[in-house]
């Protein structure tokens, strides 16, 4: 077999979230964010777990910042807890908290290990939710203050960027489903949630700017999904564009293009008149971005159903009464085929493969990056206390080949973050879903890199995927 070798720049990184893996939620003049609420109301995650401690990662980060070094990685994104930086979500930083992260930045920098910092990754501070959320258009201007405070404490020395992580989950598990934090299931708030979320990137995108040193890079991380229709029948393929438009075009329209698509509108008529996308916001939001962050696991198949059809959700988003998608009753989501992991999702790099061209051809000349690609199995250490996980290690292969062949096919995929470095707090899912490169042992946060953390270590010192 051909060896699958990347470009010698081509950077080799992992990705953690705050909330998934900080722990000392109270530390430091933290306030809880809606991921402390959600997690701590009955009912709301497997167990009851949180992320009170998570795997103490607040503590622990030097070491953890060790171990990436000793896997040889090239970069870690990690995001910033907004309630440890602002605790109301507005006004004057508290220094302790940007503290923090200005010794991980310092300890990274150090080990030669590229940080990429992601602003929002779900953690809303719980005060801004109470004064109405993402549904409410002065989160976005919240958002803005604190994209600036954290540019001027940090932008000397991180020079990536990313805005937000997953509006796509923010607005339509958070205020859809109700499977994420906040929990509430209003499909007006949705959509209202996702205009703001673009807002709030455009926003913080200019004032990111306006404090950092030109070279640094402003991206965002999109879940966009590659969504196929069951058949060409045209009633299946306008399912797929409807499920396209919300998934997809609603947050890559204003952000790539300037405007949403005129499909969604129709999609939504009966629910809302958008009123709340006021003059000029699509031209603050259209900023031009340095770079865009895909984050993907699984492609979506759907077709057109009649109400007796639709059963239960096949999307994958997790279990409830509430679909998360405003307009789409009508769409019906099918298990996709192939093997699956731990999650239920099924494994098929074609779709990253896909979704990559489809970028290449709606933003010529973006550099691209994979900022979020990986697997949950059951990992067990065996009896000498070694973790093996071979569906991991194919699953990367896969996947990483998938963007060799998209590079040869003429994408621009400057880096892969696999999701993620450590086993951490899969959101309503708890500790049981792992998704790290590294096995935690939760009784006493012992960490032990998996086969596949070798694997992957091997493939970053050597450019080449190991067979
Ligand atoms: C996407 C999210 O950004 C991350 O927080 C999550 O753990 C992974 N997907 C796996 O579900």
């Amino acid at each position: 077999m051909t060896p699958v070798s990347f470009p010698p720049a081509f950077l080799w990184g992992a990705a953690t979230s705050a909330y998934q893996i900080e722990g000392a939620v109270r530390e430091d003049g933290r306030t809880p964010s809606i991921w402390d609420t959600f997690s701590h109301t009955p009912g709301k995650t497997a167990g009851g777990e949180h992320g009170d401690i998570a795997v103490d990662h607040y503590h622990r980060y030097r070491d953890d910042v060790a171990l990436m070094a000793d896997l040889g990685l090239g970069a870690y994104r990690f995001s910033i807890s907004w309630s440890r930086v602002q605790p109301t979500g507005r006004g004057p930083a508290v220094q302790r908290g940007l503290d923090f992260y200005r010794r991980l930045v310092d300890e990274l920098l150090a080990k030669g290990i590229k940080p990429a910092v992601t602003l929002y990754h779900w953690d809303l501070p719980q005060e801004l939710e109470d004064a109405g959320g993402w549904p409410e258009r002065d989160t976005a201007y919240r958002f803005a203050e604190y994209a600036q405070i954290v540019g001027e404490a940090l932008g000397d020395r991180v020079e990536q960027w990313i805005t937000l992580n997953e509006p796509w989950c923010s607005a339509f598990l958070g205020y859809g489903s109700g499977v994420h934090a906040p929990g509430r299931t209003e499909p007006v708030a949705t959509l209202r949630a996702s205009h703001h979320l673009n807002l709030a990137h455009g926003l913080g995108a200019t004032a990111l700017r306006s404090v950092m040193p030109a070279r640094n890079t402003v991206a965002l991380s999109l879940n966009s999904s590659t969504v196929r229709p069951v058949s060409q029948d045209p009633a299946d393929l306008a399912a797929a564009r409807k499920i396209d438009d919300l998934a997809n075009g609603i947050y890559h329209g204003p952000i790539l293009h300037g405007a949403y698509p005129a499909s969604l509108f129709t999609a939504t008529e009966q629910l809302t008149d958008w009123s709340y996308v006021l003059d000029g916001d699509l031209a603050a939001i259209n900023q031009p971005l340095d770079a865009l962050g895909l984050n993907y696991y699984t492609p979506a198949l759907v077709s057109a159903s009649d109400a007796e059809q639709a059963g239960p959700r096949a999307d994958g988003h997790g279990a409830s009464e509430h679909s998360p998608w405003p307009g789409a009753d009508d769409v019906l989501f099918h298990q996709t085929p192939g093997d699956r992991t731990a999650m239920g999702w099924s494994i098929d790099p074609t779709g990253l493969h896909e979704l990559i061209m489809r970028y290449t051809r709606e933003a010529p000349g973006l550099p691209l990056y994979i900022t979020e690609n990986g697997a949950a199995y059951d990992d067990k250490p065996d009896s000498e206390g070694r973790v093996h996980d071979p569906e991991r290690i194919a699953y990367l292969h896969g996947h990483l080949a998938a963007v060799r062949r998209a590079i040869t096919d003429g994408a621009d995929v400057r880096g892969y973050y696999l999701w993620s470095l450590l086993d951490n707090f899969e959101w309503a899912y708890g500790y049981e879903k792992r998704f790290g490169a590294v096995y935690v042992d939760y009784a006493t946060l012992t960490r032990t890199p998996k086969s596949s953390a070798h694997w992957y270590a091997k493939a970053a010192r050597t450019g080449t995927l190991p067979e």
